[in-house]
């Protein structure tokens, strides 16, 4: 019979440092009713001096491999997902495998944007399918409060993102009697749009060096998004990517138990609901308390559902993404 991977365990970790939009009132010209009401955010998590993001992806993939009775010497890859890599090369992967104390199995970052970790979780699936792999960690990680601009000229990305990590433990599942798994994962890119939300520099096309004071000066180091464009294409892929993964395993809309939306805007996710006619109770959502983390979103969220029982063994899980790059993905998931 064909393999099918499943995920079979989640974790998360967040810096303890909690961000509210009255702290941002303190620091730029915003409102904490101007931020809830345009994305539902009240709060997120910025690391202070001493943390990074190997270690919030440490303390995430730990939690995953705990609960599923695992040590890392038992993985076979790491596959780390993020848009704010430590450092330039080698990728956060590197540092993770590290601190976790791998042996000598592969790792590499995946750069996806917000769609990253699912991206990264069809790599995880395709290693397990081909029997190359039985056990893949996947990770989706992000440091945004370091390389984003807190001030009022960069209010209209600053105060969306947040930090943190989530992993999960991805297997080979060949017991026919067990029908979890993951049953299906679409994703696309559209390339044309890749500077309506993107940073430019650091450079290896700014010539002859990546970086000058002058790019500082003008602030070209921080993200710059074309929020209300961005939002207009979030809106119609992520339906549009839903409904493509669902068809293609055979399952309608109302079979799914439960939704789980990338964490950009509240609002984005509503939009979609209202869309989909799907009911208000199916949809988890909590960027309320972490803004968006971008490939951390996902798995931060699916660790939530799976720690407060939110899925049930045998429930259907459908996971949609949309991000810079563009980039926009969804998965089926059955529990
Ligand atoms: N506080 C107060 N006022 C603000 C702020 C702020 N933080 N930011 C912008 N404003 C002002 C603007 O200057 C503008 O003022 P003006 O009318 O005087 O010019 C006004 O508010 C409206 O600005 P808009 O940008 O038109 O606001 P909009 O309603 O579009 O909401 C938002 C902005 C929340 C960013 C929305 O467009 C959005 O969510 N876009 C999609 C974001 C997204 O999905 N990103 C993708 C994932 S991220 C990734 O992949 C990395």
């Amino acid at each position: 019979m064909s393999i099918r991977s499943k995920i079979v365990a989640t974790g998360f970790h967040v810096p303890e440092n909690v961000v509210t939009n009255h702290d941002l009132e303190q620091r730029m010209d915003t409102s904490d009713e101007w931020i809830r009401q345009r994305s539902g955010i009240g709060e997120r998590r910025h690391i202070v001096a001493g943390e990074d993001p190997a270690e919030l992806a440490e303390q995430a993939s730990r939690r995953a491999l705990e609960s599923a009775g695992l040590e890392i010497g038992d993985v076979d890859a790491i596959v780390l997902a993020t848009l704010s890599a430590q450092h330039e090369f080698p990728g956060t992967s590197f540092f993770l495998h590290e601190r976790l104390g791998a042996p000598e199995i592969p790792c590499f970052d995946l750069r996806a944007q917000c769609s990253g970790f699912l991206y990264s979780l069809s790599v995880a699936d395709g290693f397990i399918r081909s029997g190359q792999m039985r056990r893949v960690l996947v990770v989706g990680c992000e440091v945004h409060s370091t390389g984003i601009d807190i001030s009022t000229e960069g209010r209209d990305v600053a105060v969306l993102f947040g930090d943190g990590a989530g992993a999960v433990v991805v297997e080979a599942n060949e017991d026919p009697d067990d029908r979890a798994g993951i049953l299906g994962i679409r994703m696309h890119a559209e390339g044309r749009h890749a500077k309506r939300l993107w940073i430019e520099a650091p450079s290896s096309a700014a010539w002859p060096v990546r970086i000058t004071t002058e790019m500082l000066e003008q602030k070209r180091h921080f993200p710059q998004m074309e929020g209300r464009y961005v939002f207009k294409h979030a809106v119609t892929r992520m339906p549009e990517v839903l409904r493509e993964t669902l068809d293609a395993s055979g399952i309608k809309l109302d079979d799914v138990d439960l939704f789980l939306f990338h964490q950009a805007n509240l609002r984005i996710n509503e939009y979609v609901a209202s869309q989909l006619e799907i009911p208000a109770e199916k949809c988890l959502n909590n960027i309320e308390r972490y803004g968006n983390c971008s490939a951390a979103s996902i798995p931060i969220l699916l660790d939530e559902a799976v720690r407060q029982g939110q899925l049930a063994s045998g429930q259907l899980a459908a996971l949609a993404t949309f991000g810079s790059g563009f980039s926009w993905s969804s998965a089926l998931l059955r529990w």
